[in-house]
């Protein structure tokens, strides 16, 4: 790192400069007061909307946080990229795709819709990510106990967190759980459709979904998560390969494509950049090859992105060329 720096390689070598502009979208940002936070179970409901934190990660390690950036959340459906990565990593690409799609589907995260072929959409929305879970437990070459595979995909998220915080927060995992008729309906209208594996158990499957959900992060250590991803599948402050490269491919393409619920779209028009948010106000953010951004503000606009998350993507990219396109 400090050969590199002497010798100005980094990624993005005027890295203070860089970073008062990302300082001063956050003030700009942390204005705003629209917005409403999550109120479907309590432990949510209770989070203050004037959390804002913003950390990034560029792929040779530099760092940058402003704001509530130690402070845990739960990582809710920003789980999704992850745990179909580790899906994709450990069952390859053809296997998964035989059961889920690759298509946005143009409607809410939960509805009751499966594709023409009767298969979820895609990965991002519930119903994918539920049976990306039932392949990880039921597919899996690596046969362990339900408690075993929490663990496993626990180290699999810590590791792509450069071993950085990663948590587990029981009283939401039990909330949810306690709120999920909806999932519960996904599940079984997904059994009736005969999109599981064969030997599926629908309950243990839905508990490890609301765990994966309830995994806790921080903005620090999920921007070095999306760093990861930004990398090519290894982690920038441990050199470990976690993820392979096609895995992470296949990531950032359905993340650029379905990752913002319904305005996945627009996002994708607009800001151009592989997204993925979750309910509780967390947005991560991939600019490839350059460095992973964690965003997190729980007051959540009609889509259910975070507002100042939003905000931000759409300042970063009015200033710096980070479109894809
Ligand atoms: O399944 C649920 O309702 C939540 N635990 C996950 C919510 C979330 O972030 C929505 N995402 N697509």
């Amino acid at each position: 790192l400090v050969s590199r720096a002497f010798r100005r390689q980094f990624v993005i070598p005027e890295f203070e400069e860089f970073t008062d502009k990302i300082e001063k979208f956050y003030y700009t940002c942390k204005e705003i007061d629209t917005g409403k936070v999550a109120a479907y179970i309590p432990q949510l409901e209770r989070m203050s909307p004037n959390y804002w934190g913003v950390s990034l990660c560029t792929i040779d390690g530099q760092r940058f946080s402003i704001g509530d950036v130690k402070i845990p959340f739960t990582i809710q459906s920003c789980s999704k990229p992850l745990t179909y990565a580790i899906a994709l990593n450990e069952l390859g690409s053809e296997v998964v795709h035989r059961y889920v799609g690759q298509e946005p589907s143009g409607r809410m995260f939960n509805e009751l819709i499966l594709d023409h072929n009767k298969k979820p959409h895609n990965p991002m929305v519930n119903a994918g990510a539920i049976l990306v879970l039932s392949l990880l437990l039921n597919l899996s070459e690596v046969d362990m106990s339900l408690a075993e595979k929490f663990d496993w995909v626990m180290n699999y998220f810590k590791r792509m967190s450069g071993g950085e915080f990663v948590g587990f927060n029981n009283a939401v995992f039990l909330s949810e759980r306690e709120n999920a008729d909806r999932n519960y309906a996904l599940a079984f209208y997904m059994r009736e459709n005969k999109c599981f594996p064969e030997k599926i158990n629908l309950r243990e499957c839905l508990d490890f979904y609301f765990q994966c959900c309830s995994m806790e992060v921080d903005c620090e250590s999920m921007s070095v998560i999306a760093a990861t991803l930004a990398n090519g599948g290894i982690c920038p402050t441990t050199g470990d390969q976690v993820l392979k490269p096609d895995s992470v491919r296949d990531v950032l393409s359905l993340m650029h494509s379905c990752g913002m619920y319904d305005y996945s779209g627009q996002f994708a028009f607009t800001v151009g950049l592989p997204a993925k948010s979750g309910v509780c106000g967390g947005l991560l953010v991939v600019i490839p090859n350059v460095l992973g951004i964690a965003l997190w503000s729980p007051p959540l606009d009609q889509s259910g992105n975070s507002v100042r998350g939003i905000e931000f993507c759409k300042e970063l990219v009015s200033m710096f060329n980070f479109h894809r396109y």
